[in-house]
């Protein structure tokens, strides 16, 4: 296990009701400015209610609307635009990742005087934000407890993460039930995406981490338990309460600290979406399996073996054989269980042309992963996937 430092200080309200502690924004002064997606939190309700408890309590509302899934940057920028001339003292985001990912980087635009583009492109420019708050309605990419942030330029046909602990939420509410009205699209693409980022921990060669290997395990079990449930039952309360919890623990540091490399199968889906605007956890869910598929060799089995025992209960005794059995039910689980998408084709990506310059792009990303990855095996992966 290498070593590490690792900072989680977001206050999580988690459960029914926790919607009353935004009241504990007046902590961070008077003027909010409020981000939220397409419309989703006025048709559950959920907008109405956090209004009158921000009014209540005394609080300044400002809003930001349409915060795209893929959120733009030219959103951004509008964001840090009212934040400047309104003289903002914080950001609520309620929504999913894509709402909170907005809401971060106009947070740190707010306090960085040049462009906030700068700040996707180089992180380390990202010295402080305006206090960040979020209300989680869609349990997928743990942004409400990380330091991370995914914004597109579209124009230029680029997605990057950006990070920085400034980033990192003040405070987060999570009720599950504000997940009972998240799509089976979503359900299953925000399963996929946890999913992944575990993966992406998990798959390592760094020896000694059993407490975060373990922990990963666990995640993954309680995912595969609870994603089928949740998209047969959208109110189930439980179902939707430990995916939501297992979805920040699965990003916050815990199981990536100390053992994780540099992650691979993001940096492909970045390119994708980039390119082709596709929901993140199906391009995920797609390229996950054409990748285990595409680093099993000898060197590979035992890590991958140890997963398919481990999650899925594999008994082949043989390695290769074993993760060839984990792969085929990570691939059974995605496509057949949860629905998703099988290939690129399925989301719309009909032909070859952007492979070469996405897999430029994604394989400078992928020089310290599980296996590194050149641009030649980037491109395999993606017809792998096709
Ligand atoms: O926009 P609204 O109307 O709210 O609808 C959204 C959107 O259409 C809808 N939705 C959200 N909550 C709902 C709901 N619909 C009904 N009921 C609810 N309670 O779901 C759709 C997708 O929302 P979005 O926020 O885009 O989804 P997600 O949470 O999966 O976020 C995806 C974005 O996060 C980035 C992705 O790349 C992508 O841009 N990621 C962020 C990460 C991070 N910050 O750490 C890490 C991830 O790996 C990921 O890259
Ligand atoms: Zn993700």
């Amino acid at each position: 296990m290498y070593d590490f430092t690792i900072y989680v200080p977001t206050r999580i309200h988690f459960g029914r009701a926790q919607i009353s502690h935004l009241s504990e924004l007046r902590e961070s002064g008077e003027k909010v400015l409020l981000a939220y997606g397409g419309g989703s939190i006025k048709r559950n309700g959920i907008y109405d209610h956090a209004l009158s408890i921000l009014k209540e309590a005394g609080l300044q509302v400002f809003e930001l609307a349409g915060v795209e899934p893929n959120p733009r940057i030219e959103t951004v920028r509008k964001g840090v635009e009212i934040c400047r001339t309104e003289g903002i003292d914080m950001v609520l985001a309620i929504g999913g990742g894509s709402t909170i990912d907005c809401a971060k980087v106009v947070a740190a635009g707010a306090r960085y005087d040049g462009d906030p583009w700068d700040l996707v492109l180089d992180r380390t420019k990202i010295r402080s934000a305006l206090p960040i708050y979020a209300v989680l309605t869609l349990a997928a990419t743990g942004s409400e407890m990380d330091m991370h942030a995914v914004i597109s330029d579209m124009t230029k046909n680029e997605k990057w993460g950006t990070g920085a602990e400034a980033l990192l939420p003040t405070m987060s509410i999570l009720d599950p039930s504000y997940t009972f009205s998240v799509s089976k699209k979503q359900t299953a693409a925000g399963t996929a995406d946890m999913m992944s980022h575990t993966f992406e921990n998990y798959f390592s060669f760094e020896e000694g981490a059993d407490v975060q290997k373990r922990f990963g395990e666990a995640l993954l079990k309680v995912m595969i338990k609870y994603g089928p449930i949740a998209l047969a039952h959208p109110d189930d309360y439980d179902a939707r309460a430990n995916l939501m919890w297992a979805a920040s623990h699965a990003i916050n540091g815990l199981t990536r600290a100390g053992c994780a490399p540099a992650w691979c199968v993001h940096p492909m889906e970045h390119e994708l979406s980039a390119f082709y605007d596709i929901t993140h956890g199906e391009g995920l869910a797609i390229l996950t399996p054409a990748w285990m598929e595409h680093v099993l060799d000898v060197r590979t089995a035992p890590i991958l073996a140890a997963y398919a025992r481990n999650v899925w209960g594999a008994a082949e005794s043989d390695d290769l054989e074993a993760a060839r059995a984990g792969i085929q039910r990570t691939r059974d689980f995605f496509f057949k269980t949860m629905g998703l998408p099988e290939n690129l084709r399925a989301v719309g990506i009909t032909d070859e042309q952007h492979f070469e310059k996405m897999a430029e792009k994604a394989s400078a990303a992928c020089v310290n992963s599980f296996v590194p990855l050149s641009k030649e095996d980037v491109i395999e992966i993606y017809r792998k996937a096709f």
